[in-house]
């Protein structure tokens, strides 16, 4: 039986989903959390959909050996590949992304907003299902932008190379009307100072990360798993990847001084 002390489980394909651990310890602050990052296996955006959802079993599995009582998917990829299978599979409450396009919609003045994300979000059901739901009543300009997680994933938030790729995505959306720009992966958050200086001070720059947190606080007082214990909960860090490079970019965008552990995968084979 799950209880209230147990840690909540929060995975991406690597750093990314940093952006909403920092929401969900924001919303919880008693809450134990750990964080996985797939780094070995980023970026997931241009891989097969099968592979993504091995992945997100493999490490779901190895959460739930850690007495995770619930698991955030912080990674619109991973969700569109498998939150479907996920949940279907498992019991306890699983949490995940969702392109924060209908705030986008309620909010735009030109009527035009622009979403980034993988190619493989964007080319997935939940992606297409938001597009047919609110793309009457607004313009979504959908942007691929293949490269953006690959330099987050090596800490380069404001470099050259970045800020090429950024200029390319960017300002063919605002040149085609968009006030409002979707962060539609979890790697974003951390490049929003740069997209926001290339989008201009009228364009509003969006992600959903403080919704999932919030959601995630409904589905655990539903479930009566809300730790309130006025206690400070503590994160734990496991990378697929080398930890002592994991723990330097975890340590640029979390806080200094923490420890990363190496991922345990005894189904790591058919995960890949
Ligand atoms: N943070 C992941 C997301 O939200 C990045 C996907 C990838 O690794 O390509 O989609």
């Amino acid at each position: 039986m799950r209880s209230a002390a147990y840690p909540i489980g929060v995975f991406d394909s690597g750093v990314g989903g940093l952006s909403v651990l920092r929401e969900i310890r924001r919303e919880l602050p008693a809450e134990n959390l750990i964080y996985v990052a797939d780094s070995a296996h980023a970026p997931y955006g241009d891989k097969a959909r099968e592979f993504i959802e091995a992945r997100s079993f493999a490490i779901t599995r190895f959460l739930l050996h850690c007495g995770a009582k619930a698991i955030v998917v912080a990674c619109n990829t991973a969700t569109g590949a498998a939150v479907t299978s996920l949940r279907s599979h498992f019991t306890l409450p699983i949490v995940a992304m969702e392109p924060a396009i209908k705030p986008a919609a309620a909010q735009t003045t030109t009527g035009v907003i622009g979403v980034l994300a993988t190619r493989r979000t964007l080319a997935g059901q939940n992606f297409v299902k938001l597009f047919a739901r609110y793309g009457s009543d607004v313009e979504i300009l959908a942007q691929a932008c293949p490269g953006l997680v690959e330099q987050v994933e090596a800490g380069d938030l404001a470099g050259e190379k970045t800020r090429d790729l950024l200029e390319n995505y960017v300002i063919p959306l605002v040149a085609r009307g968009a006030d409002t720009l979707v962060l539609g992966c979890t790697h974003y958050p951390f490049l929003r100072p740069l997209i926001q200086e290339i989008a201009g001070p009228n364009v509003v720059v969006i992600d959903s990360s403080d919704a999932v947190a919030r959601q995630l606080r409904h589905r655990l007082v539903a479930h009566g798993l809300l730790a309130d214990t006025g206690e400070c909960g503590v994160e734990q860090f496991w990378t697929s990847a080398d930890p002592t490079k994991t723990a330097a970019i975890i340590a640029e965008l979390w806080k200094p001084d923490i420890k990363v552990a190496k991922l345990l995968e005894p189904d790591s084979q058919s995960a890949g």
